[in-house]
């Protein structure tokens, strides 16, 4: 049977590496923690979420997949049932940027107990670097995923003192400006022009001071990789 897995939920996976094992936090349907056990990736996983719907669907899922023994059910706001449950890293995809960064400052020591951390948030992602970057994580890795015109970025995350910490960092992600691939070059072509169509909105840099940095960097990014 074909595991439905999306090409952002693979890099996951692939930025999650070889780990005994996993707490997916958000697991919905659970295909993450399934691809890691069939791959043997991952020895054992908890398959988290807050909602009980999801946590059914991800059961049937486990149990049709012949599971059961390696991964389990966990229902759970965020980390907080985590506790007294040993970790060697936390997958927190597929939410918005803001609710990632609230579910690890509710339960900071079970995050920080993470070897790594593989953050997918969808949205508001300066807002998490920054957050991350202030609660002692450092990003290792950011990739893109790349799903019919929409782009993905993923993170992985350790504890330990953030090199990057100026506001184009956050905004942009140092790690990915790093890079210069032909996903990720394509992915800040069309950052340039959204963040150009958004000072022209507003009428030009004297009313956006704050989004000149950026296009200055990624005008420089695009100089360099040609
Ligand atoms: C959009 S789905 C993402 C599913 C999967 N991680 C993915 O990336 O495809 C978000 C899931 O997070 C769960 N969720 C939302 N807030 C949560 C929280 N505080 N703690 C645990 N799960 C939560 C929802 O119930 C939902 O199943």
């Amino acid at each position: 049977m074909q595991i439905p897995i999306t090409k952002r939920l693979l890099t996951a996976a692939e930025m999650i590496g070889c780990e005994k094992i996993l707490c997916d936090i958000g697991c919905d349907h659970g295909y993450l923690p399934i691809y890691l056990i069939k791959k043997g990736q991952i020895k054992a996983a908890y398959a988290c979420d807050l909602r009980d719907g999801p946590l059914k669907k991800a059961a049937q899922n486990i149990a049709a997949f012949h599971m059961k023994e390696s991964i389990q059910t966990v229902k759970s706001d965020g980390l907080h049932e985590l506790k007294d449950i040993p970790l060697d890293v936390i997958s927190i995809c597929g939410m918005g940027g803001r609710l990632i960064a609230e579910i690890l400052e509710r339960d900071l020591p079970v995050a920080y107990r993470a070897k790594h951390l593989v953050l997918q948030p969808m949205s508001e992602i300066p807002f998490l670097r920054k957050f991350l970057a202030e609660q002692g994580f450092q990003i290792e890795e950011e990739r893109l995923a790349r799903e019919d015109r929409r782009y993905y970025v993923l993170m992985r995350v350790t504890k330990g003192k953030e090199q990057h910490t100026n506001e184009v960092d956050y905004v942009l992600g140092r790690k990915l400006l790093q890079k210069n691939d032909s996903l990720t070059q394509a992915y800040f072509a069309k950052e340039t022009e959204r963040f150009q169509n958004i000072l022209t909105a507003r009428g030009g840099p004297e009313n956006s001071p704050e989004l000149v940095p950026v296009i200055a960097e990624l005008k420089k990014y695009a100089k360099n990789i040609i």
